[in-house]
Formats: C-alpha cells, sequence, structure tokens
C-alpha cells in the first residue's frame, strides 16, 4: 500500500495533467470577438425567433394558422389526454385543464376555465411547455387547434370555434377581471416628479405607515384591507 503523502502526490500529478490538457484544448478554440464582457457574440435573427414567442393578450405574437375544436379533440386525445384525462379532467395528480367549480371556496381549484384570464395564453403555453414530454413538437395549427378544444371543454367557446391570431384575442375568460386589485396602501401623499423637484434636504418625513395596521400585517388578507 503506498503512503498517504505518496497518494497525495499522484493526486496532485494526475489532477495536473488534467489541467493541462484542459488548458491545451481551450487554447486552440477560437477565440470569441470582444464584446462589452469580452464573450459571447449577437445572436442571428433565427436564433431571436426562436425565443420569441411569446403570445400576449391582444393577439401580439400569435402565428398564422388555425384550428377548430374537432381537429384539437384528436390531438388531444393522442398527445395529451394521458395526463390531462379525455376531457380536461386530469389523471391522477396531472392537472386538471378544466372544470374546477369556483375560486371562492375552500378549497378553490384555479384551472384554464377558472382560472386563466386571456386564451391566447393557453395558447402561449401550450405552444412553449407541452407536451410535458416533448415541448415545441407541435405545429401552430395542432397548438390553436388544442387551445380551441380545451376551451370548448370549459364551455368557453362554441363546437364551431375555429381558433386562431384573430378569434384567440375576442375570447373573453371568466376570470378576466379576476387579476385586477389596487394596493390601497397609501405610498406617499407627495406627487411623482421628475423635473424640478424638491430639494430633498427640505423633505420632513411626517407620518410613516407604521400604526396603521398595513405593515406589518396584523389581520386579514391584505386584499380586504381598505385605505385608511
Ligand atoms: C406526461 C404528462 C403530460 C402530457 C402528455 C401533457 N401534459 Fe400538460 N401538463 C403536465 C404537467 C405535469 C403540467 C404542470 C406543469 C407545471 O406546472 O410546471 C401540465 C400543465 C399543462 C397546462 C397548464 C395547466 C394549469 O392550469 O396550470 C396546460 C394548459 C396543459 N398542460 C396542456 C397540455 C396539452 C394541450 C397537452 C397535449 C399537447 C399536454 N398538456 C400534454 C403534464 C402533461
Amino acid at each position: 500500500m503506498s503512503s498517504l503523502p505518496d497518494r497525495i502526490a499522484r493526486t496532485i500529478l494526475i489532477a495536473g495533467g488534467a489541467l493541462l490538457l484542459a488548458g491545451a484544448g481551450a487554447a486552440t478554440e477560437k477565440m470569441p470577438p470582444a464584446g462589452h464582457y469580452g464573450y459571447g457574440r449577437i445572436p442571428t435573427a433565427a436564433e431571436i425567433a426562436g425565443w420569441a414567442i411569446a403570445a400576449r393578450p391582444d393577439g401580439q405574437g400569435l402565428p398564422p394558422g388555425k384550428g377548430s375544436v374537432d381537429d384539437g379533440a384528436n390531438v388531444y386525445a393522442e398527445q395529451c389526454a394521458a395526463c390531462h384525462g379525455t376531457f380536461g379532467e386530469g389523471e391522477g395528480r396531472f392537472p386538471k385543464l378544466a372544470g374546477g367549480g369556483n375560486l371562492t371556496g375552500d378549497r378553490p381549484e384555479p384551472t384554464v376555465g377558472t382560472y386563466w384570464p386571456y386564451a391566447t395564453t393557453l395558447f402561449d403555453y401550450i405552444n412553449r411547455a407541452m407536451p410535458f414530454p416533448t415541448p415545441h413538437t407541435l405545429t401552430p395549427d395542432q397548438v390553436y387547434a388544442m387551445t380551441a378544444y380545451v376551451l370548448n371543454v370549459n364551455d368557453i367557446v362554441p363546437n364551431d370555434f375555429i381558433a386562431d391570431a384573430q378569434s384567440l384575442p375576442k375570447v373573453t375568460m371568466p376570470n378576466v377581471n379576476g387579476f385586477t386589485w389596487t394596493d390601497p396602501r397609501p405610498d406617499t401623499a407627495d406627487k411623482e416628479c421628475m423635473a424640478q423637484c424638491r430639494d430633498p434636504a427640505s423633505v420632513k418625513i411626517s407620518s410613516t405607515a407604521e400604526g396603521k395596521g398595513l405593515t406589518p400585517r396584523e389581520d386579514g388578507p391584505l386584499d380586504e384591507m381598505e385605505p385608511k
């Protein structure tokens, strides 16, 4: 058996050899053009297009194409039903895509139907992330069709609905107004200013949030608080 110092010396030699090899490899690689941080390069238009896939509520970013509820039902049965159930009821612990009752009960169940504010977001999500094991494998027509199908099993669109870049932004989702909330807390009584602002030295703090029951929260959820 070799002694401990022997083994340490050998380990250092091996590690040193590996470093040398790694160093040699790096030296033969082409140096990237120097940028702000001295590395990286400007992405190509095709690379940017691959990432810039966001579909917005007003329809911006939705690609050309279209799909019907019936077409969606077929693709959905093949690619989605194993996890999400044939009618969106969810298999096992995979998420439900339909139903869910209302959001005000003791156990609210957020689904596409009860919770999602925009139909375009459904397109975006499927396009971006589903099917779970193989995202980015669906054509725009397939994604439109499955968006139509999932909206249909939620009773949001009729059986003859065709999803496309024009129709999806017009769909009114049940919870579209569920995301608006005005923070009741007084921020400052002063007016914002960008020019000719007051001299900071002249500003006196005359009140704070302390004692107003706002910070820290004393009782009740934040959204039940009234302005004081
Ligand atoms: C292998 C199982 C699996 C398959 C197949 C699958 N999904 Fe999913 N899906 C999931 C999981 C898991 C999540 C939750 C992912 C997360 O929250 O990060 C999800 C989330 C979703 C959601 C969001 C649900 C919500 O309310 O948050 C939608 C919409 C959806 N999937 C649609 C589809 C569609 C359409 C297909 C078919 C193209 C599909 N999924 C195929 C497993 C799957």
